[in-house]
């Protein structure tokens, strides 16, 4: 899949479906030629132009007046040495410069895929991987840079990672360093990105790209509700079924920045990694720095097609463990039922609707240790509240078991409140600049896990939980973002390294806990979606997808979130009306479909439901568990967009192409109104198909559609409709 033409000097990447080209240009450059739908060959003879472009300077090794830097279509670029646009890396040098010069030195083919320590990482058979380590070398400053390109067999995408060395005697510091950079030729495109806040996450917005610099980051030490580490780049007519793009996926959970820039010649440069705001990392002599891995997706038919690279990708070559393609449970969460007040009893009521229900994992949220009666105390203290678990939390959760259900629990390992004995021990466990007050958020405190000893007693009492308390589920949440990011084990120049110490931290503590307990399922969650990316998904298969349950808003936050990341990792429940965040009331049945269309579970007081709710809720459950396989693995197809109207509409299609399940939802009545046409995709044309339309074949449902019920009456209404293979 990789081959290397040594008399051009060109690389060429390639498994049928995409093509990775670059060539060491004139003095080592290396330089960027191509990338998007496969090549038989390269010829060569994509050379970059020469032209005198005035005020670019030139090399000083170069012949000539031609070539610059500057405007070259470059790998890894870097400033200080004439290219004057936006850098992949920058270093400061000990004697106080910042100008780094990479040159080509060598190369190395692999078979399969170099493991990176302590960072997350896709992976995969050995035989079905190639990877191309490419190594360049500034000798002045005695630095190198090592360039990582990974191509799967079976996979419409690059992986890219990057490494710095320092050989030289004195101490560099890091003040940037992507993981990836890519330019691309000149030609129009847009940006698509997902940006959010709280309870709104994963927005869709796509803009043109002009000229200037667009940055997309998050400060927050963590990947954030505000902007997804997640971007695409495509050309303007692309839809979601047709037309070129470009995914960048970073698998990183703390701060993150997408730096995207239209340069004077029209080119466009991304540039993706740890954010460099506040940042900087000591390189000692010998030392290496790893930056996180990026996927760099491509499709020449639309976004569908870009989503399906990504989730055949994360569901087998980033997600682990034994939930790896395994269907997940539908669970009952306490926390919208009954927030902080609830006691055994109240527990148990709900563990025996849940039960009769069918739902088979109980999920005792927050409240349950320390003095937690609401969210001022006790984070850092996870033993439980006697007051409220009369069995204690061993005994509570074999009740649960003996009833023939789950028991899953939630924690917040990363946090300390100031009322907690936690914190009386240990104040100096928290981020907290010398002399200052840090912020607080939700009242709490978040600790320092750069810490190996803070890590170490956390861990010891998780370990004790786990080991006492027969656990099936953990949701891991974490509320709040990091601000006085400072950690007193550090030296004063060593400060910028803290945000990113800290990810590496929580990984490692993960890395053990979650391999220690292979059993356990364990399911993200940052106020809801805060921590939605695909760093987290290589710990966790599913995550929390916001705390906004409301079906309506769900509509575009699982529509975004489907643009990367697969249905099999998106918890979404059926909660209570009037809705607990957005006061909408809705049916039951839409916030079923809705919820359905992810991970099922329900979130509010099932004691509280009527006979014909029960009913209902039944009916969805033995639905999903009957299609579970389908709605959880199956090729998820987005057909009518939430952002563009009033209609939103999804599929799921089975691997073997035997089933699909449309969903079709209505916002808002009209009076009047036009009908509307599905037309579904992703069936075998040939076959036929037996719904409650009848029996249609593939090639009509794809070609011609079906309608939506036009008796559909009132706002917030849907659709579901089963196609079932005949043979
Ligand atoms: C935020 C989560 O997203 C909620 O589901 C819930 O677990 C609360 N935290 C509990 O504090």
């Amino acid at each position: 899949m990789i081959t290397f033409d040594q008399t051009k000097g060109t690389f060429h990447l390639s498994n049928g479906q995409i093509s990775y080209v670059m060539q060491i240009e004139d003095g080592g450059n290396l330089a960027h030629i191509y990338y998007g739908k496969q090549l038989a060959d390269y010829s060569g003879g994509y050379r970059y132009p020469r032209v005198d472009r005035s005020f670019s300077p030139n090399p000083p090794d170069s012949t000539d007046r031609l070539f610059s830097l500057d405007t070259l279509m470059m790998e890894f670029p870097g400033n200080g040495f004439g290219d004057f646009r936006e850098a992949a890396y920058d270093i400061r040098h000990n004697d106080g410069s910042h100008v780094t010069h990479f040159v080509y030195q060598e190369h190395q083919i692999m078979q399969g895929k170099p493991s990176i320590a302590g960072l997350p990482q896709t992976h995969g058979e050995a035989e079905a991987i190639e990877t191309l380590c490419l190594s360049l070398v500034d000798e002045t400053a005695k630095v190198e840079l090592k360039l990582f390109y990974s191509i799967f067999a079976d996979t419409a995408a690059i992986v890219r990672s990057s490494q710095l060395i320092n050989h030289h005697e004195a101490q560099v510091s890091i003040e940037q360093f992507a993981s990836q950079s890519l330019d691309f030729p000149n030609r129009p495109l847009d940006l698509i990105h997902l940006h959010g806040a709280w309870a709104r996450e994963r927005q869709i917005t796509r803009e043109p790209i002009q000229i200037g610099t667009k940055r997309l980051d998050s400060k927050r030490g963590a990947s954030s509700h505000q902007q997804n580490p997640f971007s695409i780049v495509a050309d303007p007519q692309t839809t979601e079924n047709q037309g070129e793009c470009f995914g960048f996926s970073l698998l990183y959970s703390g701060s993150h920045e997408t730096i995207i820039q239209r340069d004077p010649y029209q080119q466009t440069r991304v540039v993706m990694g740890i954010n460099s705001y506040h940042f900087n990392w000591q390189l000692n002599h010998g030392e290496v720095f790893q930056a996180p891995e990026v996927v760099i997706a491509y499709s020449d038919q639309g976004l569908n097609q870009l989503s399906h690279v990504y989730h055949n990708f994360y569901d087998q070559h980033l997600i682990r463990g034994t939930y790896k393609n395994q269907e997940r449970p539908i669970l009952i969460n306490n926390w919208e039922a009954t927030y902080f007040d609830f006691n055994e009893d109240k527990l148990e009521q709900l563990v025996s609707e849940a039960k009769d229900l069918g739902i088979e994992l109980f999920v005792l949220d927050d409240g349950w240790f320390g003095k937690r009666e609401d969210d001022r105390t006790s984070l850092g203290d996870w033993v439980e509240n006697e007051g409220k678990l009369a069995s204690g939390l061993a005994g509570f959760a074999n009740k649960v078991k003996d009833k023939g259900m789950q028991f899953g629990l939630w924690l917040e390992p990363e946090m300390m409140s100031g009322d907690s004995d936690l914190y009386r021990a240990h104040p100096e466990w928290r981020l907290e600049v010398p002399n200052r007050q840090p912020s607080l958020s939700r009242s709490q405190y978040v600790l320092d896990f750069s810490r190996q000893d803070v890590r170490d007693h956390i861990y010891r009492q998780l370990q004790d939980l786990f080991d006492r308390v027969p656990i099936d589920y953990i949701k891991w949440d974490m509320n709040r973002n990091m601000s006085d990011v400072y950690s007193l084990l550090l030296a004063p120049a060593q400060q910028g390294e803290v945000a990113h110490r800290y990810m590496l931290g929580l990984y490692d503590f993960l890395e053990t806990l979650t391999t220690t307990y292979p059993h356990i399922l364990f399911e993200g969650c940052s106020g809801g979606g805060g921590r939605f990316d695909a760093g987290f998904l290589y710990y966790m298969p599913q995550i929390w997808t916001s705390d906004n349950t409301d079906a309506i808003a769900r509509l575009k936050i699982q529509y975004g979130t489907s643009l990367v990341y697969p249905p099999s990792t998106m918890g979404s429940h059926v909660s209570a009306v009037p809705n607990h965040q957005t006061h909408r009331n809705t049916d039951l049945s839409i916030r079923g479909h809705v919820a359905m269309s992810g991970l099922l579970g329900y979130e509010l007081d099932l004691t509280q439901l009527s006979t014909e709710e029960k009913a209902v809720i039944t009916e969805q459950i033995s639905f999903y568990k009957k299609h579970r396989r389908l709605l959880q693995f199956g090729t998820f197809v987005r057909l009518l967009s939430p952002f563009d109207g009033n209609d939103t509409a999804w599929m799921y299609i089975s691997k073997d192409q035997s089933e699909a399940l449309v969903f079709y939802f209505r916002v808002l009545a009209e009076a009047s109104a036009p009908f509307v046409t599905l037309k579904l995709q992703g069936l075998a044309a040939e076959k036929q198909y037996e719904s409650d339309y009848g029996v249609i074949g593939g090639d009509e449902l794809m070609q011609m559609g079906i309608y939506i019920d036009p008796h559909l009456a009132g706002d917030y209404v849907s659709q579901m409709i089963h196609f079932k293979v005949i043979e």
